[in-house]
This record gives C-alpha cells, structure tokens and sequence, in this order.
C-alpha cells in the first residue's frame, strides 16, 4: 500500500495492462480498450474537489455487487490517497456507466454511507476492502462475487481486471475503461514473491495472486478498488503489487469471498 498510495498521491494512474511489452522499468504498457455497456459493474471513485475534473475526478475503481451497493479497495479511501480522512471529502462520488472519463456520460451517484475495513493493515495490505451504499439504486448491473470454493479461485483460471489507471506504470492515466488478460496463480507465487516487503505481505486466506505468464499485462496504479473477474464472477479487487506487469512480482488482489461478510452487513441489498 506505501507504494500504491504514494503513487496515488502523485498521479493517479491507474492502469490495465495489456498484452503488449512491459517497459524497462517493469511498468506496463497496453490493454485493451472496453466499453462500460458490457462490463456495467465496473465504477470509478470520483472526487472533483480532490482531483479536478479532468477525468471525471477518478482517483480508484469500484465494483458494484448490489442494486445500491459499491465495493473498492480500503486504501483508496485513505488519507495518503485523498489528501484528507475521507469524512472531509464533501463530493465523493461513485460514477456509473460512463466509458470515457473526459465526457458525461452514465451518472454519477452519492455515495450514502461508506464504511472503511477498520482491520485494514497498511503494513501487510490485509482487509483491503470497504463498501459504499449509494444514494439510489444505480440499475440491475451487479456482478456476483465468487464464494468460498468457488472454481473461479483455482489456479490457471482466466481472469480480467478492469480499470482506468496508468496504463504505462509512468502516470498515463486513461480516459477510457481498459482491461487486460490475466490467470489466478498459484498462493505460493505471491508468498515467494512477497514475504514481507515494504510493499506488502501476501496472506492467501484474504488475498489473490493473478498475473501474466512473463509480465507485461497487469493492474497498476489507479486501477485500485476495481474488479477482476473470471467466469462471469468477481474474484478479487485490485490491491497492490511491486511495479506493475513485472513476471517476478505478479499482483496482489482482495480475495472477493472475503468481502462477503462486510456486503451482507454493511451493503444495501
Ligand atoms: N495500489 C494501486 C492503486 O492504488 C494498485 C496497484 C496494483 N499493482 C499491481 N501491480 N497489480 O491503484
């Protein structure tokens, strides 16, 4: 989290990666372009007030997995990714169904009551999760979450991460929803790659592992909070990593299932 919330700080990218080569600097370049129309349960967390209007505000991804229910990732509602508590932001917003962040499209949705993991550990990255209620109800576009056991979870699975962060791992950020092609790894990749770093500690019980064979296709700054998907259902939340599409360090997401507790008591439906 030091490392993604630092990078936040400074330029909110968020990035997909993509198929193409990863930059020297083991960032990543590429993904593909894709449209909100087929993907409905992807938002972005917006604030105009902390990052300007250009891109909508964006500054991390969301999930919706109910009617009125939005899941992110706890470190994005931070102080080091917002500048502030996130009490003191007066315009936070969830904004659905709109492709490109620099046009107007779909809407724009209060975010009604927000309740922040208080379990987080900024130090491993464990319980990176929180769940926001909207004001209203934003349309039948949920994704469901993959519960415990769920086959989505076993390694080799296809995977997709959505998200309109830095699409180089040098603040590019995107204007358009990207996703990349990934596969669940196995725990042992990630407990070997992340032992306990100053980037974060793997712990497979709340944690997924997902990356490309050789790198180069990846989530990446800003990508934070947003989904990856396999089978039709949400794995895992873009979490942390070291670098971005980098073969050796793969990334590190929030087990979907452990956010099932949280949906069923803090969620709206
Ligand atoms: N922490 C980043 C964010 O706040 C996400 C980093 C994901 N990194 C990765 N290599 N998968 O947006």
């Amino acid at each position: 989290m030091r490392s993604i919330s630092y990078a936040t700080l400074g330029a909110f990218v968020l990035v997909l990666a993509a198929p193409t080569t990863a930059a020297a600097d083991g960032s990543v370049v590429g993904g593909d372009a894709v449209h909100v129309s087929e993907s409905p349960w992807v938002v972005a967390l917006a604030s105009h007030e902390r990052f300007g209007t250009d891109r909508s505000g964006q500054f991390c991804g969301g999930v919706l997995v109910g009617r009125s229910t939005v899941v992110t990732a706890a470190h994005c509602l931070s102080k080091e990714v917002l500048g502030v508590p996130w009490q003191q932001v007066r315009d936070l917003r969830v904004v659905i169904g709109r492709d490109n962040l620099a046009g107007r499209g779909g809407k724009e949705l209060k975010a009604a009551n927000v309740w922040v993991n208080p379990r987080y550990d900024s130090w491993t990255n464990e319980g990176d999760m929180a769940v926001l209620k909207l004001e209203r109800p934003a349309g039948g576009r949920a994704i469901p979450i993959a519960g415990r056991g769920d086959a989505a979870y076993k390694p080799g699975t296809r995977a997709t991460v959505y998200g309109w962060g830095d699409t180089t791992g040098a603040g590019s950020y995107a204007t358009g929803l990207r996703s990349a092609g990934v596969n669940v790894l196995e725990d042992s990749v990630c407990s070997q790659a992340y032992p306990g770093s100053a980037d974060g500690t793997y712990k497979p019980a709340s944690m997924l592992c997902a990356g490309a064979q050789g790198g180069g296709r990846d989530a990446c700054q800003g990508d934070s909070g947003g989904p990856l998907v396999a089978r039709g259902r949400l794995v895992g939340l873009v979490s942390w990593g070291t670098g971005c599409g980098q073969a050796s360090h793969p990334g590190v997401y929030t087990r979907a299932s452990a956010l099932l507790p949280a949906v069923s008591e803090h969620g709206a439906d």
